[in-house]
C-alpha cells in the first residue's frame, strides 16, 4: 500500500467528481471553447465562464474576466512579473520564495530591473516593516512586492493582509505566489489587497496537472506572455485588449478546468475551515510525534496553526534524501526531500545544501498514515546506514 504524504507538489487522488467532470467533459464537450459558433463550441465556453466564476467568486474578485487561465502557478507568476515590470522598476520580494518567483526575478534583473530581496526570520517569516523599509529605500517606491503566501519548504504563513493593504494605499502591486494557499487558507483579494493572484489548479484547489491561474484586481492589466490566435477579431495583427482573451491564446484545457471547477466546489461543500482543520490536526500530530524522536529537527514555525500545509524536518547526520529513499523502498511512503525548488529558502533557515524531509498531507490522509510514518521514522532514526553504498548505487531522489 501507497501513503501518498506529497501534497504540497500537487494532490493525489483527487475527489470522485474531479475524474467525473474531466471523463465527462472530454466525451461530450470536447470542443475547441471559443472557436467558431457552433452549439457544442458555445456549451463549451459557457462551462469555461462558469470556471472563471467559480474562481472569482472564491478569491472575492468582481469581474470573472479578470481569471486567467494558465498551464500551472509558474506560468502564471512569470505573466504577472515579466507582463508588468520594466526595466528600472524595483520590485521587492523574501528570500523564502520558490523558483518559480526567484529565477523569472533574477532573469529580471538582468534586464534591468531592481530586485530587493528581504530576509526573513528563523521561522521563515517576513515583517511588513521589513518589506515597507525595503519597498521605500532611497525614497524609489517599488511597483511591486511579489511573495508567496505560504512557504513550500517550511509552511509559514506570511502577513498577507497587512502587506497588502499597506501596498493598496502606497499604490504598489501586490502580487501573491499563492501555490500553498489556495484551497487551504482563505484568500479574498479585496479585504487582503492582492493585486495580481497566482495559483496552480492542481494543488490544494484539487484540480487535474496542467492547470493553474492568474486573478487580476481591476485596473491591472499586464502585456500578454503569449502570442496568437484568441478566437475572435483575427484580422488584428495585435493581441486583443479585453480580458481574459488578451493575456490567453491557443486551446484551453476545457476538461481540465471542467474538473479544477469540481475540485473547488468540492471544497466548497465541505468548507475551508474544515478542510483546514483536517490537515492541521495531521500536521500537529506529525510535530508532536517528530518532537519526540531523537535526532529530529523541525524547520519553520512548528507549530500547526502558524503554518500552511507542510511540516520540513532533517535528521542529524543522515542525509534527507536517504531518509526519502528508505521510506519509499520500504515503506511506501511518499515524501518530498532536498531542495523543494527554493534554493534561497533553505540558505534563510540553514538547511543548504541538503536541504529537509517534507511532509505535506493532503485530504485524503488519514491519522493512521501519519501513525505509520512515525513508526518507520523511529525505527530509522536508530539504525545508522552505510551512506557511501546507498549512494553510489545513485538511488536518491533529487531535491
Ligand atoms: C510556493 C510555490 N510556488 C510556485 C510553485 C509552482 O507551482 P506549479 O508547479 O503549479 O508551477 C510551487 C510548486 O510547488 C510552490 O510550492
Amino acid at each position: 500500500m501507497t501513503i501518498y504524504l506529497d501534497n504540497a507538489a500537487t494532490t493525489f487522488p483527487k475527489p470522485e467528481a474531479v475524474y467525473r467532470a474531466v471523463d465527462k467533459t472530454l466525451r461530450r464537450l470536447g470542443v475547441n471553447p471559443g472557436r467558431g459558433s457552433y452549439q457544442l463550441v458555445l456549451e463549451a465556453g459557457r462551462l469555461v465562464y462558469g470556471v472563471r466564476q467559480t474562481i472569482a467568486e472564491f478569491f472575492n474578485l468582481n469581474d470573472p474576466a479578470g481569471v486567467v487561465f494558465t498551464a500551472n502557478a509558474t506560468e502564471a507568476i512569470n505573466l504577472a512579473l515579466f507582463g508588468l515590470l520594466q526595466p528600472g522598476d524595483r520590485v521587492v520580494t523574501t528570500t523564502m520564495e520558490h523558483n518559480a518567483v526567484s529565477r523569472p526575478l533574477h532573469a529580471l534583473a538582468t534586464r534591468g530591473v531592481e530586485v530587493l530581496k528581504v530576509p526573513v526570520d528563523a521561522t521563515g517569516r517576513v515583517t511588513l516593516a521589513a518589506i515597507q523599509q525595503t519597498a521605500t529605500a532611497g525614497g524609489v517606491k517599488a511597483r511591486m512586492v511579489a511573495l508567496s503566501h505560504c512557504s513550500n519548504v517550511t509552511g509559514t504563513i506570511q502577513p498577507i493582509e497587512e502587506i497588502g493593504n499597506w501596498c493598496r494605499r502606497q499604490g504598489i502591486l501586490l502580487l501573491v505566489d499563492a501555490a500553498q494557499s489556495a484551497g487551504l487558507l482563505p484568500i479574498d483579494m479585496k479585504n487582503m489587497g492582492i493585486a495580481l493572484l497566482a495559483a496552480p489548479g492542481h494543488k490544494s484547489l484539487l484540480g487535474p496537472p496542467g492547470t493553474g491561474l492568474l486573478c487580476l484586481a481591476e485596473g491591472v492589466l499586464p502585456q500578454p506572455l503569449l502570442y496568437g490566435g484568441t478566437g475572435g477579431n483575427s484580422l488584428s495583427p495585435s493581441m486583443p485588449e479585453e480580458l481574459p482573451e488578451r493575456l490567453e491564446c491557443g486551446t484551453l484545457n476545457a476538461p481540465a478546468l471542467a474538473g479544477l471547477q469540481a475540485g473547488i466546489e468540492h471544497i466548497r461543500e465541505l468548507g475551508l475551515e474544515q478542510v483546514r482543520r483536517h490537515k492541521s490536526a495531521l500536521l500537529e500530530q506529525l510535530i508532536y510525534g517528530l518532537q519526540t524522536l531523537p535526532g529530529v529537527r523541525i524547520h519553520g514555525p512548528g507549530q500547526a496553526r502558524r503554518q500552511g500545509g507542510v511540516v520540513s524536518f532533517t535528521v542529524a547526520e543522515r542525509d534527507p534524501a536517504e531518509i526519502g529513499y528508505l521510506l519509499d523502498e520500504e515503506h511506501g511512503i511518499c515524501v518530498r526531500t532536498g531542495l523543494h525548488c527554493a534554493p534561497d529558502a533553505h540558505g534563510s533557515i540553514g538547511t543548504l545544501p541538503v536541504g529537509t524531509i517534507r511532509v505535506s498531507p493532503g485530504l485524503f490522509n488519514s491519522a493512521a498514515d501519519i501513525d505509520t510514518l512515525l513508526d518507520a521514522l523511529a525505527r530509522m532514526v536508530k539504525f545508522v546506514p552505510n551512506l557511501t553504498i546507498c549512494k553510489q548505487n545513485n538511488e536518491f531522489q533529487e531535491g
